[in-house]
């Protein structure tokens, strides 16, 4: 549309003007709400993501949701998450955490089961992100 006047001049450049606000304005909720997420991950207001280590959480997660496909024994898809060295791989290679958080190009899993809860793809996340510590 041409401008014409400068009327119309005025009122785009406050159109420019309130378009800019709330650009920065959904910018800084943008960053308010990813902190808030980090600090207080919303999964029932009770996840700890403070205390993460592989012996006491990454292995039950293991435990309860994963080797039954992938122990050493069943090795589905040729997968065994079972000892830390063997679960690197898959944490070293993206597909851990691919797999688990349903990312795209990567086979969700558990397999043909509930996604994980928040509260755990969150643990997951923190553990990787500390360098996924055998501790
Ligand atoms: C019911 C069996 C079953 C369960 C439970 C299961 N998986 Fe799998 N998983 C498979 C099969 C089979 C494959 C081979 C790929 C496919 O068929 O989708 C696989 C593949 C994978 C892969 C490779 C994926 C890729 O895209 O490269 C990863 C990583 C993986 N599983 C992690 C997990 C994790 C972590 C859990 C637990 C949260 C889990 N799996 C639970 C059966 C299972």
């Amino acid at each position: 549309m041409k401008v014409h006047s400068t009327i119309d001049n005025v009122m785009n450049k406050k159109y420019l003007y309130i378009i800019g606000v709330f650009a920065i304005l959904s910018a800084l909720q943008g960053c308010y709400y990813d902190i808030e997420e980090e600090l207080y991950p919303t999964n029932g207001g009770n996840c700890d993501t403070a205390a993460v280590t592989y012996s006491g959480t990454i292995q039950t997660i293991l435990n309860e949701s994963c080797n039954s496909c992938h122990s050493a024994a069943s090795a589905q898809g040729n997968v065994v998450l079972e000892g830390f060295n063997l679960l690197k791989v898959y944490v070293d290679d993206g597909s851990f955490l691919g797999a688990v958080s349903h990312g795209s190009g990567y086979s969700p899993m558990p397999k043909g089961g509930n996604k994980l809860s928040d509260c755990k793809i969150s643990q997951i996340q923190t553990w990787i992100a500390a360098g996924a510590p055998n501790n």
